[in-house]
């Protein structure tokens, strides 16, 4: 009997990685009704769609998550959306047009990636590692030296990608809370529990707070630009710099991409970690071995399991036909288990080759922020690491987040061992 699988079903549980095994071995590319999106489900199969975009259009990130919510349309949420344009003084073509990076394609996608590259180059990523070292003292204090709880999610990698980010873009420490209820309440709309019916969330109302927040700030940097990213990205005297509305929802791309992903690439490691009690050891053993786990991790777990494109001819993969405007999603978490790539796809293992998981994506989206994430996770999980031979974690099966695009656990509690 053939197995089922819906991208946007959340009833995977703890574990999807025995039904990803299952989808594998069925076949390449797995038709999920009734979303009806083409899954593909193995490594090269996956990484050949991300390396196409003028196949695989991904204008799909774009509309492919109204297919993940139910939202019955009321008059009131017409109103909300008219109230969050006249608010924002903006038409929904003029954002459209704008685009975000992460949803357009080429050559747009170039021009836009060329510009926002500068803000990420290797050398200054270097720059704020002091800083980011400095962030992650003040946030662990001398928690860990404590007994008692230490939720490594709440207590460390949810404040510190939220931090780090408002660093870069040179956004004041007074308004942590608010960017925090921002940016939450636009994941939660987009692929947390809030899909479900974001209208009634308020989402507008949060997003049309952080725009005009951000526009406003846009503004002051390219009259009086600093040295934060934001003046980087719209000071006309740098070259070619972002217009209102693409700066807007690139800062806003920011938020949602590197913010949830990073806190769950600290978390995945850790709890991997604790499953795998050989690797700790292996870990423990010679600290160096850190970037080798979180790139083992982003394999193994990765915080992003799905992509979206969408066919702009028609087309066939492994055979299967693939009608244009169809859906398609490269599994990024399934790939990166397939023993034709990876031997033994389904062991953690700390010390393998990890190299072209697809944790990151792949081609011209792969993404913007890998080198800052992994810099935040090695920062982190160095501090962390001394103390996980002593504690242990409270829960065998953390919970995990209500999502079905980012996968990671709500709490993640550690607490002195009885045989310490
Ligand atoms: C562990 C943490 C992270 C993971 C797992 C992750 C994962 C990904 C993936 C899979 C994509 C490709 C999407 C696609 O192909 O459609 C992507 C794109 C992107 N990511 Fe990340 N990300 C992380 C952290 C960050 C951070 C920290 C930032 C920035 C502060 C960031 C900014 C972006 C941007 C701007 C793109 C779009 C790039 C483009 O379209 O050219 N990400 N990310």
């Amino acid at each position: 009997m053939s197995v089922e699988f819906d991208p946007f079903s959340t009833h995977l549980g703890a574990d999807p990685y025995p039904l990803y095994r299952e989808l594998r071995e069925q076949g390449p590319v797995h038709h999920a009704m009734p979303s009806d999106i083409h899954c593909i489900t193995r490594y090269e199969e996956a990484r050949s769609v991300l390396g196409q975009p003028e196949l695989f259009s991904s204008r799909a990130m774009e509309t492919v998550f109204a297919r993940g919510s139910n939202v019955k349309f009321k008059m009131r949420h017409v109103m909300g959306v008219v109230r969050f344009l006249w608010r924002m003084r903006a038409s929904l073509i003029h954002f459209r047009k704008a685009g975000s990076i992460i949803t357009i394609d080429p050559p747009r996608h170039g021009e836009l990636r060329s510009i926002v590259n500068r803000g990420f180059t290797p050398k200054q990523i270097a720059g704020w590692e002091p800083w980011i070292r400095q962030i992650v003292a003040e946030e662990l204090g001398d928690k860990l030296e404590r007994t008692g709880d230490f939720d490594a999610i709440r207590d460390l990698a949810i404040p510190l990608p939220t931090r780090v980010i408002m660093q870069v873009l040179g956004i004041e420490k007074g308004l942590r809370a608010d960017f925090k209820r921002w940016s939450d309440a636009i994941i939660s709309g987009i692929s947390g529990p809030g899909r479900h019916n974001p209208m009634e969330l308020g989402i507008f109302d949060s997003m049309a707070e952080l725009m005009l927040f951000l526009r406003e700030t846009i503004r002051e940097r390219r009259a009086s630009p600093g040295e934060d990213l934001i003046s980087l990205l719209v000071d006309p005297s740098k070259g070619h710099a972002l217009g209102d509305a693409e700066a807007i929802q690139f800062v806003v791309l920011l938020l949602v991409a590197g913010n949830e992903t990073t806190t769950n690439l600290i978390g995945n490691g850790i709890n991997a970690l604790y499953d795998h009690p050989d690797q700790l050891a292996l870990l423990l053993e010679d600290p160096t071995r850190v970037n080798g786990f979180i790139e083992e991790t982003l394999r193994f777990d990765p915080p992003i399991q799905i992509v979206f494109r969408r066919a702009t001819r028609d087309t066939e993969i492994a055979g299967v036909s693939i009608p244009k405007g169809a859906y398609v999603a490269p599994m990024l978490a399934c790939a990166n288990r397939d023993d034709r790539k990876f031997p033994n796809g389904d062991r953690f293992d700390i010390l393998r080759d990890s190299a072209g998981h697809l944790g990151f994506g792949f081609g011209l989206h792969f993404c913007l922020g890998s080198a800052l994430a992994r810099l935040q996770a090695q920062v982190a999980l160095e501090a962390i690491m001394p103390h996980l031979g002593r504690l242990q974690r409270r829960d065998e099966v953390p919970a995990i987040i209500d999502s079905f695009l980012v996968r990671g656990r709500s709490a993640l509690v550690l607490c002195e061992s009885a045989s310490a």
